[in-house]
């Protein structure tokens, strides 16, 4: 038990694509609560990688190298080092990356403190793939949240569409099943459902739909 263990967190896990980041974020917005991308800490590290031509096997200098990374969010601006670095950590290839990363424990171990440090009152709301887990088990609320392959990447895909970048929705199928397979497959806190987890499979849901039923979901375990 550490000393904000009575800060409430609302995790919210699940797979590339699955809508996962944006129903948090409304979810935290909504309940006045802190949000944590944890993803975009991997991707920054990838990224940051990439910058120093560091290659994403080196377990080793990549976790030296987090424990060193100067990162803020600022509102909903992402900073580097000092650098606004929004657009290029969401880029397909830095999200390929982020998942290379991801595999190394090392790497995993050397992202923790930082997570626990957005744990703040009121409380949180944390989106990854190992939030209900490894980082937060005793989070109060712990959702898995998923949609079919299709139903992903054709969501990817007209996101892609409305920013007005070149899309192929096949290629993003097959990118989001290997992104799938390598997150769910490494021996380091895999993708998976936690035992105690509400599993929420939005593929017939809107954003709305979804945001409601989890802030049912904190509502019911708050009042037990
Ligand atoms: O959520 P995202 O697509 O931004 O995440 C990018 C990659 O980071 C994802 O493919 C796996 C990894 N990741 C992870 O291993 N653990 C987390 N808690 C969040 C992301």
């Amino acid at each position: 038990m550490t000393y904000t263990s009575h800060i409430p967190v609302i995790a919210i896990d699940g797979p590339s694509a699955s809508g996962k980041g944006t129903v948090a974020q409304h979810v935290a917005r909504q309940l006045g609560y802190h949000y944590l991308d944890s993803g975009a800490l991997y991707r920054l590290v990838a990224l940051a990688a990439r910058h120093v031509n560091m290659s994403w096997q080196n377990a080793g200098a990549l976790a030296t190298m987090a424990l060193e990374l100067d990162i803020r969010f600022v509102d909903d601006r992402i900073m580097l080092n000092g650098q606004d670095v929004s657009e290029e950590v969401r880029s397909e290839e830095i999200g390929k990356g982020a998942s290379e990363v991801a595999v190394h424990p090392e790497v995993r171990a050397a992202l923790l403190d930082l997570q626990h440090s957005f744990r703040k009152p009121p409380g949180l709301v944390a989106d990854g793939r190992d939030m209900a887990t490894v980082v937060f088990p005793d989070a109060a609320t712990k959702i898995f949240l998923t949609a079919t392959a299709e139903v992903r990447a054709e969501r990817r895909y007209k996101q892609l569409m409305e920013k007005g970048k070149h899309a192929n929705l096949r290629d993003i199928l097959h990118d989001l099943q290997l992104r799938d397979a390598r997150d769910s497959q490494r021996t380091a806190a895999p993708l998976q459902q936690s035992a105690d987890a509400i599993l929420l499979e939005t593929s017939q849901l809107s954003i709305e739909e979804a945001v409601k039923f989890i802030i049912e979901a904190a509502g019911q375990q708050h009042a037990h």
